[in-house]
């Protein structure tokens, strides 16, 4: 049995370590978070004895950063890969997902999600409760797909963006890096780097 400490006891956190209570191979023994109020405490069942200066005091085989911010996650993944960790990922045994498919590391597949034929998910990636990621779509490293939202087949989505919760992407739409499509919103068309889009069809949201 693989020993995973879980960074983030959060609301998030929590849902991975569901899913790892749930998987054969492998079993939360900590979770690490800053947090003073959560310092000392139990969550789950699961210590949590301090923040990340304790990922050197603990037994462990691999870490998954159940962070929902992309950026941090990606900082944090990019310290601990060079810090020689190895980034284990999650996945929820009621996930279904094709055998082509092909999961990078520190990825959480969390319960419900359908990951169909030829699809990519790069490293660090949340692929959130019931969403579906439909054939040969390309998500790329630290994004996060949210919970019940639908992308048609070939879709691309890049670097650190979010898809949000109910959202809708259509067959062949790209997601820019960095980009935001918001929930309940239907992306028809390209989304570029950065932008945050919203509606249906979503657009550029003006601030
Ligand atoms: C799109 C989003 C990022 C915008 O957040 P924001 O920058 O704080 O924007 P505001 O709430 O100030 O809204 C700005 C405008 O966009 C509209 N808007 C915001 N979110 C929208 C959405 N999802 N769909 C349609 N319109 C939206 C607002 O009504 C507002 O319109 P107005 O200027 O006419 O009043 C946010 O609303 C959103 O959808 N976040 C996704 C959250 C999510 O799915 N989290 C997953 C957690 S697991």
């Amino acid at each position: 049995m693989k020993k995973i400490i879980i960074i983030g006891a959060g609301g998030h956190g929590q849902v991975v370590a569901d899913a790892l209570l749930l998987m054969k191979e492998a079993e939360p023994v900590a979770f690490l978070d800053e947090n003073p109020a959560l310092i000392g405490t139990e969550v789950l069942g699961i210590p949590v004895p301090g923040g990340n200066s304790y990922l050197s005091k603990i037994e462990h085989d691999g870490v998954v950063l159940a962070l929902g911010n992309n950026a941090l996650r990606k900082r944090i993944f990019e310290e601990l890969t060079k810090a020689g960790e190895n980034l284990f990922t999650v996945i929820h045994p009621s996930a279904i997902i094709s055998p082509s498919v092909k999961i990078g590391a520190g990825c959480m597949i969390l319960a419900g999600a359908v990951i169909n034929t030829g699809a990519e998910i790069k490293d660090n990636t949340i692929i959130n409760t019931n969403s579906t990621i439909e054939h040969h779509n390309m998500i790329g490293p630290h994004a996060h797909i949210a919970p019940g939202s639908t992308l048609g087949g070939e879709v691309t989505v890049g670097e650190e963006s979010m898809v949000g919760i109910g959202a809708t992407v259509l067959p062949r739409v790209i997601i820019g890096n960095k980009a935001m499509l918001g929930a309940g919103s239907t992306a028809t068309r390209k989304i570029p780097d950065g932008v945050t889009a919203a509606g249906m069809p979503a657009k550029r949201l003006k601030f």
